[in-house]
């Protein structure tokens, strides 16, 4: 047989998309579908934002490319708008979520380093996810991610997420820790929400320690859960937190900002990366930023995921094929009492695009900030009866 041209890396729906406008992609063939996965967390501004198309087109006709060995201005005023967001004190450009978290890793071994720790360790958790590189997936707890690529990258201990006994268990074990590295909220493990003081607590041991809090908002940055980002809801701050998806609205863009002691790690020589920070990359994000604060875009992803989850709890609750609705703004999860994968392509049947995460049980929702009202109960409508539908012919109904 012989071998396709793209590497064999993603089973794919048998859709291809021809243009996008807001919460809307049309395929080849003319069909609408309403986009509730946003290129996974991506899109965050639907599609071809006019702002983002326009600042894209501006800079494509000006400059795409030059060096980060020179002064790059839109790069400047990028990080001046995410270090004032963010509370961070700089910004180190990168060109993915992966990256990102690079960034962040080889951060925390230097701070090591600095203090005289010879094999600094970082604390990751168990059903995380960082990404596909070495270092990010030897970081994820999730064999499957990496199975086959040992041996992997060394310095990480691992807690289950949501436990802050384990971390102190850790703590008091082991001098060697430099840093916890934890999403806020567990996306592709399926979408799972820690207790609400967990951040804070987890701020509270690495004072104690003097280690780096490294916060990974690739997936929960940008608005999407209700704030720019998701700390916000905690009133902490991180040492580090990295970025991307949201970001770039699908200009592929990550960022790893840091903080006080942190921020002043990397130096000329340690870290780089060509296209990092480049100005049309850095056109669309400033759009990007620019548009969710000018549209008050962190309030209507709060209101959305309310209205959405309050949607589907109330057509779904107490049925016996539903364990939890969950959500933190626009990071909704429907989880199921049996696996259902299947139902990603009869969503697409029905014209809904989403995605099916957590071994096959959680159906994940990440539509755009920008969605309407209409459009959120379309969504909710839709998905629910998709789902008594599926239930109903697997046989798992209330009876
Ligand atoms: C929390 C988190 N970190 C890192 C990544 C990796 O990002 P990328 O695919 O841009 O490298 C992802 C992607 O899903 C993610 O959700």
């Amino acid at each position: 047989m012989a071998v396709e041209p793209i590497m064999n890396t993603y089973n794919r729906l048998s859709v291809a998309f021809d243009h996008g406008e807001g919460a809307w992609l049309y395929d080849t063939d003319g069909n609408r579908y309403l986009d509730a996965l946003t290129g996974i967390a991506v899109c965050g501004l639907g599609h071809a934002h006019p702002a983002v198309t326009h600042a894209i087109q501006q800079q494509a006709a000006r400059l795409t490319h030059t060096s980060n060995l020179y002064t790059i201005p839109l790069q400047q005023q990028l990080a001046e708008r995410l270090t004032a967001v963010s509370g961070m004190d700089s910004v180190f450009f990168a060109n993915s979520g992966a990256e990102s978290n690079e960034a962040a890793i080889k951060l925390a071994r230097r701070y090591g380093h600095t203090r005289g720790i010879d094999s600094p360790t970082i604390i990751v958790m168990d059903n995380s996810f960082h990404g596909r590189t070495m270092a990010t997936l030897s970081a994820t707890g999730n064999r499957a991610v990496q199975a086959g690529f040992e041996p992997l990258v060394s310095g990480f201990v691992r807690a289950p997420f949501d436990d802050v006994a384990a971390v102190r268990q850790i703590a008091a074990n082991n001098s060697n820790v430099v840093a916890i590295l934890v999403e806020p909220i567990q996306g592709e493990g399926g979408v799972h929400i820690p207790a609400p003081d967990y951040l804070n607590q987890l701020r509270e041991i690495c004072d104690a320690n003097e280690w780096l809090l490294m916060l990974d908002e690739v997936q929960t940055g940008n608005g999407r859960t209700g704030e720019y980002f998701c700390y916000q809801h905690n009133n902490i701050l991180p040492d580090v937190v990295t970025t991307a998806k949201g970001l770039g609205n699908g200009m592929p863009i990550g960022a790893c900002l840091a903080r006080g002691i942190a921020a002043e790690i990397l130096i000329p020589g340690t870290h780089g990366s060509t296209y990092g920070g480049n100005p049309i990359c850095c056109a669309a994000a400033l759009a990007v930023v620019d548009t969710i604060e000018k549209e008050g875009l962190c309030q209507r992803a709060a209101e959305l995921g309310e209205r959405i989850a309050e949607g589907f709890r109330q057509q779904l609750v107490g049925a016996a094929y539903i364990k939890e609705v969950r959500n933190k703004g626009l990071m909704i999860a429907i989880e199921l009492a049996e696996t259902g994968a299947e139902l990603a392509v009869l969503a697409k049947v029905k014209g809904v695009l989403l995605n099916v995460t957590g071994g096959g049980k959680v159906i994940r929702l990440l539509p755009p900030l920008i969605l309407t009202d209409a459009d959120a109960d379309l969504l909710v409508n839709t998905v629910a009866s998709l789902i008594k539908i599926y239930a109903a012919d697997e046989g798992v109904d209330n009876t």
